[in-house]
């Protein structure tokens, strides 16, 4: 092995071990060794430097993001560039616990639709009668997908994303503001930028948790999640416990106790009375 090829193995093994606290080796002559160490040491961004976005950049990373495989190949997603800063500021201000929206240099909305697909069957001529929950999943699927593939090219080219659901808190203004018509609905918004410092490896659920093999398996759920909690605050510890005037605290507060927190309050309640004005009726 030359020595990029064992920086690479080495980076692998370090970052599997922190990831997912095991560590797997990379097989010898590994081939995109360089993109799966870039997908394993993958972490999100919210501070931004002052450089700007090559526009032309940009255009390739949306051809990129959508070369993205796409469910039976009616290509539902679609991605908004939110080029208008007073269009940034106005969706910003609606998520004021999030100052990274305003700060990023792009700001792009991904979003299902599903309009095409009803407006080609008007023009053909043809009766659109798929109109059920199955329909409105395959455009956030793609939707996602299409995300996803954008922050692997993002990453690739050097710069940072972090993605925003949280435009989801208010679908209609954020729709409104974007012009959104019927069959069109926001997935999440992505900022975009080159990092200001470098990111972290967060821990993430063992893989003996999420990878099941032949049948679904949960017999060591618990203790499994024991062991991440532990592993995870090992790394980095949570300092602030959620929602504390509700709740007591406690002297170990772990991942689980934090997003069973969370959990604990509704959030985004109103999103499927959204969607079904949106023309979904997800029966
Ligand atoms: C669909 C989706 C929505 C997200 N929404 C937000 C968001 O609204 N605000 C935010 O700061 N981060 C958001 N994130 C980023 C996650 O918080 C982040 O991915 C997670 O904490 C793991 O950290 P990492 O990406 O650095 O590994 C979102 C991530 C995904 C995949």
């Amino acid at each position: 092995m030359n020595a990029h090829a064992i920086k690479a193995a080495e980076r692998i093994s370090n970052a599997t071990n922190t990831r997912f606290g095991e560590t797997i080796a990379a097989p010898d002559n590994l081939s995109g060794a360089d993109e799966l160490v870039r997908q394993l040491e993958h972490s999100s961004h919210r501070k931004w430097t002052d450089q700007a976005v090559d526009g032309n950049l940009l255009r390739l990373l949306f051809a990129c993001a959508l070369s993205a495989p796409s469910k039976s190949d009616l290509q539902q997603a679609d991605i908004i560039h939110v080029a208008d800063r007073a269009k940034i500021k106005a969706i910003a201000d609606l998520i004021p616990d999030m100052p990274w929206i305003n700060n990023a240099p792009v700001f792009l909305v991904f979003c299902g639709n599903n309009r095409r697909i009803r407006q080609i069957g008007e023009w053909r001529g043809k009766p659109f009668v798929n109109e059920h929950l199955d329909h409105f999943m395959n455009a956030a699927v793609d939707a996602g997908i299409v995300l996803s593939q954008f922050t692997r090219a993002a990453e690739a080219a050097g710069l940072g994303t972090v993605p925003i659901s949280a435009v989801r808190n208010h679908p209609r203004e954020t729709s409104d503001i974007l012009g959104l018509p019927d069959a069109v609905f926001p997935v999440a918004g992505l900022c975009v930028g080159y990092p200001l410092e470098p990111g972290y490896i967060t821990a993430r659920l063992q893989l003996d948790v999420t990878v099941h093999t032949n049948t679904f398996d949960e017999s060591k759920l618990k203790e499994n999640i024991d062991a991440y909690d532990q592993r995870r605050h090992k790394l980095f510890p949570l300092r602030k416990q959620r929602y504390a005037k509700r709740y007591a605290e406690v002297p170990f507060y772990g991942w689980s106790e934090d997003k069973a927190r969370h959990y604990s309050m509704p959030e985004r309640s109103d999103f499927g009375a959204f969607i079904r004005d949106k023309k979904f009726s997800l029966k």
